[in-house]
């Protein structure tokens, strides 16, 4: 069962021009937390903005009952986010959603993260290599600056592979034409993927050509989180007779079951 609680900020940095890692403690959330789930975060003290705000779970202790999301400051919600500081409480609601299904220990399993989509991967990745998985990390990004997940899959021991539109790090250019010169499909049993959806589309025509299953978490706008107002709603596939709603059915859904747009 979701709940609401304060969660005492125990760390928030700023790591690059417009993202952000805020560390709480959330004795009541943390423990129930899965990859791929989200949590519902309300930004200001008072009813402005009224509407909490949707962020991943970016990594979880559940020894020490902690949550990390990693966000990226785009408007009013995320810009009044940025003011909390260490010491103060965090209305936080969660966790929510779907989230991702674990292949089984000891697979090859392949993670494409773009932008902050890159979130989830993290602890994602965390609880593959806890069952033994091999896991290889894509993230694509505008440029250097945006590598902020970097330093989390190494301390997971997790293969990591920046690709940079400018070149300032790693492949130079889009992080799925990394993806196929870089692997072979072969070895893949299971890929998962996040971020802008031109971007998740790609990765699912690879997926589609070499016949390999996988996973994609959409983001849609949202307002309750919970299945209650249909602000998510959302057709998997044009021909879909129902909707689904993203915060509640989602985040996480079969990639063969979604029809993602490339613009
Ligand atoms: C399940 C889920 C998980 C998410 N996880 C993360 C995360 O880990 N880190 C992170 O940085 N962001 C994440 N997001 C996106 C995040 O929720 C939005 O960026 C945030 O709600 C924007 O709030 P705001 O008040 O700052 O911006 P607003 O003032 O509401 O909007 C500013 C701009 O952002 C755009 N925008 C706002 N919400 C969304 C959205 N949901 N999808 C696409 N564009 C949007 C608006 O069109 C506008 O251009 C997630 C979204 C979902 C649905
Ligand atoms: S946000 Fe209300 S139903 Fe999904």
């Amino acid at each position: 069962m979701p709940g609401i609680e304060n969660g005492l900020v125990i760390r928030h940095n700023q790591i690059s021009d417009d993202m952000y890692e805020i560390e709480f403690i959330s004795p009541k959330i943390a423990p129930l937390c899965q990859p791929g789930q989200f949590i519902h975060v309300k930004p200001g003290v008072y009813n402005q903005p009224l509407l909490r705000r949707p962020l991943s779970l970016c990594d979880v202790d559940k020894k020490l009952g902690s949550i990390t999301l990693l966000y990226k400051r785009v408007g009013e919600g995320t810009d009044m986010l940025t003011r909390v500081r260490t010491k103060d409480y965090l209305d936080v609601m969660g966790p929510l959603g779907q989230g991702f299904s674990l292949p089984g220990s000891g697979k090859n399993v392949v993670l494409v993260g773009g932008g902050v989509g890159i979130a989830p991967l993290v602890y994602l990745a965390r609880v593959l290599k806890e069952q033994h998985c091999q896991v290889k990390v894509f993230h694509g990004m505008e440029n250097r600056r945006q590598l902020a997940a970097f330093e989390k899959f190494r301390a997971i021991g997790i293969d990591f592979l920046p690709a940079t539109m400018d070149g300032s790090a790693g492949f130079k250019g889009l992080v799925t034409d990394l993806l196929w010169k870089k692997i072979n499909p072969t070895e893949i049993d299971y890929v998962y993927t996040c971020g802008p959806e031109p971007m998740m589309a790609a990765v699912a025509d690879y997926c589609r050509e070499y016949g390999l299953p996988g996973e994609v978490s959409l983001e849609e706008y949202m307002a309750c989180g919970v299945g209650a107002c249909l602000g998510c709603a959302r057709k998997l596939k044009p021909e879909d007779e129902y909707y689904v709603k993203v915060c509640h059915d989602g985040p996480v859904f079969n990639m063969q079951d979604v029809c993602l747009y490339k613009k």
